[in-house]
């Protein structure tokens, strides 16, 4: 899935002939699954016409502070349009609109956009060669990187005066490409490994049966993808569960049993950074399992059930500098219960689910938490889908490697 996936994004179109590859542009984001809104100067419609760019983006085109052929003239709000980005990229980058935003000169939406805008700015320029080399050129190339905006490099080849070398708007599968590269090399979590535990265990009793829970597995499949999303490395040791990744960088290692589970965990703990364990681990598991299955004989039947290992309890103990996330369902004596659980599994974060909270526990979509660190400063959190609690914790996680 591409890093563009749900991102709100302004494509300002100034004009130059590069204009035209605009509708590809937009095409592309569009695919990447991002939400794009088009501005455009007035200079660039000679070069691609409005109903293109509003077909293709799915949205209206905004050019100018109103709209002066309705009668009810409705003003296009330029703050709105800057706050609603995630990114803004300028493309194709005039000279006179990259002087124009070193200026401040805001004759036009585009730049009062521009202006206003608190996302990170992209400029893709656009010119003849003598233009792009010319000392003001590259003076508003150096004071737009001052402001903390991004150049997209232009590229080498045929121009429309017909000459041919440095000037080229990048094409839009190289922006696309530029684009992914920089937000992936930017995501607080590039870089990190983070070992997820999801679902239920079964615990064989015979070769047909088995004793299990109601864990569907949805908070750790959401964890993952959350984690994936900010660009971690993420390990998701999963007991039976129809749920599947979103992400590539999800790796799912498929188990049943406790034992599979705190077996997988072990092989991987050791070279990652965080470790959060959602599963519904079962605490006990027959003592001995049938070779066959059982048959129906006597009116009682009695299975003798011995504890599993503990498996967060097992990475709190041999654990380096691995941040520890546990969950703790409880029913009664909430706070005191996690608490204990903290110390005795060596967490330094624990997620704190009661049941008897409306909307939290099994097989909800939503889901209502506490979190406790290991000072044991106590954060109730409002009632949430299980997606939104993911990104809670994820948040956890960043502020604790952006602390360190
Ligand atoms: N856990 C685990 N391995 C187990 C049991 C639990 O890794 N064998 C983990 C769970 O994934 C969860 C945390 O321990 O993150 C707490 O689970 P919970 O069921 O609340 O508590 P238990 O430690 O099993 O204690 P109790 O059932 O007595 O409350």
């Amino acid at each position: 899935m591409s890093v563009l996936n749900g991102k709100k994004i302004l494509l300002g179109v100034s004009g130059g002939i590069a204009a035209y590859k605009t509708a590809s542009l937009v095409r592309l984001f569009i695919k990447a699954g991002a939400h794009v809104q088009v501005i455009m100067t007035p200079a660039s419609k000679d070069f691609v016409t409005p109903l293109t760019l509003s077909t293709l983006s799915k949205n209206p085109v905004h050019s100018s502070f109103f709209n002066q052929d309705d009668e009810d003239a409705v003003w296009n709000n330029h703050v709105d349009l800057a706050l609603w980005a995630d990114l803004m990229l300028i493309a194709p980058a005039t000279s006179n609109t990259l002087s124009k935003m070193t200026t401040g000169n805001s004759d036009n939406l585009l730049i009062a956009t521009y202006l206003s805008a608190k996302c990170p700015v992209y400029f893709a320029p656009a010119m003849d060669l003598d233009m792009y080399k010319h000392p003001s050129v590259l003076s508003s190339f150096n004071a737009l990187k001052s402001f903390g905006n991004i150049m997209i490099p232009a590229e080498s080849g045929e121009l429309a005066s017909g000459l041919s070398g440095e000037g080229r708007m990048a094409e839009p599968e190289n922006i696309i490409a530029f684009l992914e590269a920089d937000l992936e090399s930017k995501l607080p979590l590039k870089g990190k490994k983070i070992l997820i535990t999801a679902g239920p265990t079964y615990e064989a009793i015979d070769p047909v049966r088995f004793i299990g829970n109601h864990s569907s597995g949805k908070m750790g499949f959401d964890l993952a993808n959350e984690a994936a999303n900010l660009g971690a490395q993420v390990i998701l040791v999963a007991g039976p569960t129809h749920y599947k990744a979103k992400n590539s960088l999800v790796e799912v290692i498929s188990v049943v049993s406790a034992q599979d589970m705190y077996d997988a965990c072990h092989q991987y703990f050791n070279d990652v950074d965080v470790a959060i364990a959602a599963a519904a681990v079962a605490d006990y598991r027959p003592k001995v399992v049938a070779t066959q299955k059982i048959k129906k004989a006597a009116d009682e039947f009695s299975i003798e059930l011995e504890k599993t290992k503990d498996i967060l309890a097992s990475l709190g103990a041999i654990k380096k500098n691995q941040f520890l996330i546990g969950f703790a369902l409880e029913t009664e004596n909430e706070i005191e219960n996690a608490k204990l659980k903290i110390q005795k599994k060596n967490l330094d974060l624990i997620v704190l689910n009661s049941l008897q909270d409306e909307g939290a526990g099994f097989k909800k979509e939503t889901n209502k938490v506490t979190f406790i660190d290991q000072d044991f400063k106590i954060e109730p959190m409002e009632l949430k889908s299980k997606e939104s609690v993911a990104v809670d914790i994820l948040n956890k996680v960043v502020s604790h490697f952006t602390k360190s």
